[in-house]
C-alpha cells in the first residue's frame, strides 16, 4: 500500500497540481497586502500628475533613452541618500505610466535632480554638455531646442491618462495645447526634469 507522501512522489500529475496550489498561496500572501497598503498605492503629499508640458518633456525623455543611461529610483543606502537625497517611495511613482526606475548608470540617478540646477544650466547642458563638465561623456541634444513641440495629441493622452485615474480637470485638458504653444522640446525636458522628486526633497 503506497503510504500519502509515496502516491504523491509517484504520481507526476498530482505532484505538478499540488506545487502549483502550493506556490499560488506563497505568491497571494506576498501581492495580495500590497493593494491594500496606503503607502504603496496613495500618491505623495503634494504630488500632482504631470502638466501637459511636463507630460510632453516626459515623452521626449523616453524617445531619446534619457533612460537607458539615468535610473530614477535612489535606493535606501547611506552612500545614495548622500549623494541624491532622501530614498524614492512608491507613492512618488503612482502617475507614472510606465514608470522609468532603471537600474542601468552611466549617468548619475536623476529622481531629485529636480531644482538642483537653473534652467539655463540644463539648456547649455543639453545643447552640448561639455560646456558645464567638461569630462562628460553624456551625448548632446541640440536638436530639443529647435523642434517645436507638436501639440496634435496632448488631449487624447491627458484624457486616457484620466481614465486610468490621473484626476486632470475639464480645464487643465482644455488649456494643454495653450500651455505648449510656442515651446521647443527643450522646454518641455527641462520642465519635466525640474519637477523630478521634489515633493521628498529636504526643506520643501
Ligand atoms: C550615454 C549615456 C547618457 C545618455 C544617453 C544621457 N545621459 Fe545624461 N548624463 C550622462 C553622464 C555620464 C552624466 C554625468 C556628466 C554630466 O553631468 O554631463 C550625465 C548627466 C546628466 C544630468 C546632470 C545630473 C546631475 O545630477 O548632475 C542630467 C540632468 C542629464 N544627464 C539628463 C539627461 C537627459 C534628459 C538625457 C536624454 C535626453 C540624457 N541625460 C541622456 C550620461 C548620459
Amino acid at each position: 500500500m503506497a503510504t500519502g507522501h509515496e502516491k504523491v512522489e509517484t504520481n507526476i500529475g498530482l505532484m505538478l497540481i499540488l506545487v502549483i496550489i502550493i506556490i499560488s498561496i506563497g505568491g497571494l500572501v506576498q501581492i495580495v497586502p500590497l493593494f491594500f497598503q496606503d503607502s504603496l498605492t496613495e500618491p505623495v503629499a503634494g504630488l500632482k500628475p504631470y502638466s501637459a508640458l511636463r507630460l510632453e518633456g516626459r515623452d521626449v525623455y523616453v524617445r531619446e533613452g534619457c533612460n537607458t543611461c539615468h535610473s530614477q529610483m535612489i535606493r535606501p543606502f547611506r552612500a545614495e541618500t548622500e549623494r541624491y537625497g532622501h530614498y524614492s517611495v512608491a507613492g512618488e511613482f503612482v502617475y507614472d505610466r510606465p514608470f522609468l526606475w532603471g537600474s542601468k548608470r552611466t549617468g548619475p540617478d536623476l529622481h531629485r535632480v529636480g531644482g538642483r540646477y537653473s534652467d539655463e544650466w540644463h539648456r547649455v547642458h543639453m545643447i552640448n554638455p561639455r560646456d558645464v563638465v567638461p569630462e562628460s561623456i553624456m551625448p548632446g541634444y541640440p536638436w530639443l531646442a529647435e523642434n517645436v513641440l507638436d501639440d496634435s495629441d496632448i488631449q487624447a493622452k491627458m484624457t486616457t491618462l484620466r481614465t486610468l485615474g490621473h484626476p486632470y480637470s475639464d480645464d487643465e485638458i482644455n488649456a494643454a495645447p495653450k500651455e505648449l504653444a510656442g515651446k521647443t522640446e527643450l522646454d518641455a525636458l527641462i520642465a519635466y526634469l525640474q519637477g523630478l522628486g521634489i515633493e521628498l526633497q529636504a526643506g520643501r
